[in-house]
Formats: C-alpha cells, sequence, structure tokens
C-alpha cells in the first residue's frame, strides 16, 4: 500500500484545538490505491458515472452557457437560482414532501450542509446523537466543532429506538443538539428505519425538544420494498439533506437542505462566510438536465445496474465468506456491512488486503471511538458483477489466514470474553 512519507510540521503547535480530533478519511486515504487499474474498489461510494450520458452533459452544459451563460459565469444568490431549487420542490414531491422553494438552500453537496448545521448548532462539548455506525464524512464534519458523539445501534430495522429512548431519558429534555439519522439504506450498514420505528424516534425527538437531521443520498436507489415516507413527510420541523451525487453527478457539487425557516436564516449566514453562493454555472447545467425527462431512464438504468452488483456481492459472500462472517442484504443504496467475529482487527489485515489487489473500508471509520475494527464496508457501486465475484473471492482468502488462529483458540475454549459478548 505505498509507504506514507512523514512530513515534518513546523506549524503543528498553531493549529485550533477544534482540529484535534479530525481524521483524515479512510475513503480518501485509500483513493490512490483504489484507482489503481489492477484493484477491485468495495472501499469507496462512487456512483457508476459511466451510465449518465455525456451527450446529455454537454447538451445540458451547451444550453446553460448558450442560454443563459452571463448569469451562469455570475455570482448567483446564497439561496440558490430559482429554478434549480424548483427541480428540488418537484424532486421531493414525488416522494412525499411538499415545500416551496423559499423552505430550502442548493449546497454544494450534502457535505457542506452536514459542515454548516454543525457550525450553526455545535459547541464544544455538546451531546449529539448518530447511528452507530455512521456515515464517517458526517463524523469527520461534527468532530471539527468538537461534540460528545453518542453512537446509537442498530438492528435489521435501523436505529433502535429503545436504546434511543434510554439515552434521551439519561440525557434529559433537549440533552442533545440533535439526532442525526440516514434512515434509507444506510452508510455504512445498509439498513433501513422502518416506518414504525421512523415514527418512534418522531416522537422521541418531540418529547425531548431535539431537532432531527435526516440525510438521505440513497432513498431514490431502491432495488425492492416499498418506499418508505422521509421523516420529513410525517414531521416538518425535520432538516433534510438531499443531493444529486447519486442521481446525477457528484462532479457537480450540488446539494440542498430543508429546514424550517429560522434554522435555514441561520443556515444562510453560515453559508455566506463558507462561499458567498454556491456555483451558478453547476446549478444552472443541472436545471437544463433535470428539464429533459431522460434523467429518469439513466436513474432506472443505474438502479438496475446497483441492484444487479448488490446480487453479485451476497452470492458471493455467501458462496465464499467463512462461516464466522455476517452481512447485511440492503434494500437499495451502496454498501453491505460485513461483521467478523470481535477478534479480528481488519484494520490490520487491510494492506494485506490491497496486496491482494482488493480494497474496503475498516469499520472503526464509522464511529467517532475506535470502535468497529471487527466490521467492514463493502460498496458494491462501483465494480462490475465479475469483478465484486472476484474481489469478494480474494477478500475470503484473506480473512481465512487469519481466521486459522481464530479458529485454533476457539478449538481450545480460549476466545476472548468480548466475543461471545458483541457477536449479537
Ligand atoms: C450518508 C451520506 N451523506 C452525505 C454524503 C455526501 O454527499 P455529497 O456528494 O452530496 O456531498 C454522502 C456521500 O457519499 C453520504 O453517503
Amino acid at each position: 500500500m505505498g509507504t506514507a512519507r512523514v512530513v515534518f510540521d513546523r506549524w503543528s503547535d498553531r493549529y485550533a484545538q477544534r482540529m484535534a480530533d479530525v481524521r483524515s478519511s479512510a475513503v480518501r486515504d485509500l483513493f490512490a490505491a483504489a484507482t489503481r487499474p489492477d484493484m477491485i474498489s468495495f472501499s469507496g461510494g462512487m456512483p457508476e458515472i459511466r451510465r449518465v450520458p455525456i451527450d446529455s452533459v454537454i447538451s445540458a452544459t451547451t444550453s446553460a452557457l448558450r442560454d443563459s451563460g452571463t448569469e451562469a459565469l455570475q455570482y448567483g444568490s446564497s439561496e440558490g437560482r430559482p429554478k434549480i431549487r424548483q427541480v428540488v420542490v418537484d424532486l421531493m414531491g414525488e416522494i412525499g414532501v411538499r415545500v416551496k422553494p423559499d423552505d430550502l438552500v442548493i449546497t454544494a453537496g450534502a457535505q457542506q450542509a452536514l459542515d454548516l448545521i454543525a457550525k450553526i448548532f455545535l459547541d464544544p462539548g455538546d451531546t449529539i446523537i448518530t447511528e452507530g455506525p455512521t456515515y464517517l464524512g458526517a463524523l469527520q464534519a461534527f468532530s471539527a466543532y468538537q461534540p460528545n458523539v453518542v453512537c446509537i445501534p442498530m438492528d435489521a430495522e435501523g436505529m433502535r429506538t429503545d436504546v434511543l429512548a434510554a439515552e434521551l431519558k439519561r440525557l434529559g429534555p433537549r440533552g442533545a443538539k440533535f439526532i442525526y439519522t440516514i434512515p434509507n439504506f444506510q452508510n455504512p450498514a445498509g439498513v433501513t428505519l422502518t416506518p414504525q420505528r421512523r415514527r418512534e424516534l418522531l416522537d422521541l425527538a418531540r418529547e425531548y425538544d431535539i431537532p432531527v437531521i435526516e440525510d438521505d443520498p440513497y432513498g431514490r436507489l431502491r432495488f425492492e420494498g416499498g418506499h418508505c415516507l422521509p421523516l420529513r413527510a410525517l414531521d416538518d420541523e425535520v432538516i433534510y439533506l438531499g443531493t444529486f451525487s447519486k442521481i446525477f453527478a457528484p462532479g457537480l457539487r450540488l446539494g440542498w437542505v430543508i429546514a424550517p425557516r429560522p434554522i435555514l436564516a441561520k443556515f444562510l449566514l453560515a453559508k455566506q462566510a463558507a462561499d458567498l453562493c454556491g456555483s451558478a454555472f453547476a446549478q444552472t447545467t443541472a436545471e437544463r438536465y433535470f428539464a429533459d425527462t431522460r434523467w429518469r431512464r439513466v436513474l432506472q438504468d443505474l438502479t438496475r445496474a446497483y441492484a444487479e452488483r448488490r446480487d453479485a456481492m451476497v452470492e458471493a459472500l455467501s458462496e465464499h465468506f467463512p462461516a464466522e462472517a455476517s452481512w447485511t442484504v440492503p434494500e437499495g443504496g451502496f454498501f453491505v456491512w460485513v461483521q467478523m467475529p470481535t477478534f479480528l482487527d481488519l484494520k490490520s489485515i487491510l494492506a494485506e488486503a490491497v496486496e491482494r489487489g482488493v480494497t474496503y473500508v475498516p469499520g472503526d471509520a464509522f464511529y467517532p471511538d475506535g470502535r468497529g475494527r471487527n466490521c467492514m464496508r463493502l460498496g458494491f457501486c462501483y465494480a462490475e458483477p465479475d469483478a465484486i465475484r472476484e474481489g469478494i473471492r480474494r477478500l475470503a482468502e484473506v480473512l481465512e489466514d487469519r481466521l486459522i488462529l481464530y479458529r485454533a483458540f476457539a478449538a481450545a475454549g480460549a476466545l476472548p470474553a468480548t466475543d461471545a459478548d458483541e457477536r449479537g
């Protein structure tokens, strides 16, 4: 995995304390290795952009410049252009959320919304609640504002609302600044919050007077099962984050935040300080792209491709992975979460996997406190089905090597106690 160069940093005593806990993204760190041509990458969350017809994007871009060039190349409003906000209003209407253009702000991807929300809500030491594991980009964005992160475990129905209830009781009314959740095909766990749990979560949030942030990049990438209403459709106090990254292209860096007006006003101030306004060029291009109904076929095609890849991955896991492994089977999105006995440290075997030409993200990247080393996130979004099967086969070999020791301990009845406790 290439040797990392250690660079002496003579400014190390000048940085703000808030940067001390910001960890580099494991996915970004793997980026160089993951893009090697022989590598089978399960580490990223990169959409299958090769299926977005470049001609449609060229005509959207050309039309943006030809018809609205002076606007596209100028500074724009901080809220975002009216037309792109109308596109979002229409998209949200299709999934059961009724909003007006003034209820939302266009952002530089959902990632910017995560950062700015943390900026407007968090003081050092504040408590926030997330699923455990959770999206590492959110942890990265939040950690700069030095919160205390309480992770709520999940099961097959999503966040465990019984555990949430107990935590909220312990923390008391307004005891957390917000609850952050990814209800659909969660990143990284792949599970979906059931309709009943959605209700329970919202009831608890109301009872304890805590804002809910719903991050929903994958909701439209459903392979099977019924559509679940977004939390925002059930409660208009919910802060909803959406993105064009998975339904169009992440290269445009376009997302949106829907929030109650007072929160949106604060958000806008933070956004102005961050970047004055989003890219008018990207927004104009997206407006044109979504004005042509062909985007629906592209999205269908993408979803079908992801479903095939999910199938390939799950079948290969059943065929090749050791009996000690368990994994989730997502109904949509990009990710499968694999759990191994706690004895196995999947971070320490990553280098070996990379050597054999396959990458994944070790589970501890998705916790704020080093938990999850016996887990891994496997992204099935980017590799073709044959490559997925081969990658899983290679990964199984690496795991089998390590399991020799584990099995010897198990046979001798000498497994560490935590194993029995944490397997679940
Ligand atoms: C759960 C989650 N939230 C937010 C993002 C950021 O997306 P964007 O490209 O819109 O910044 C991602 C990207 O993968 C994600 O998985």
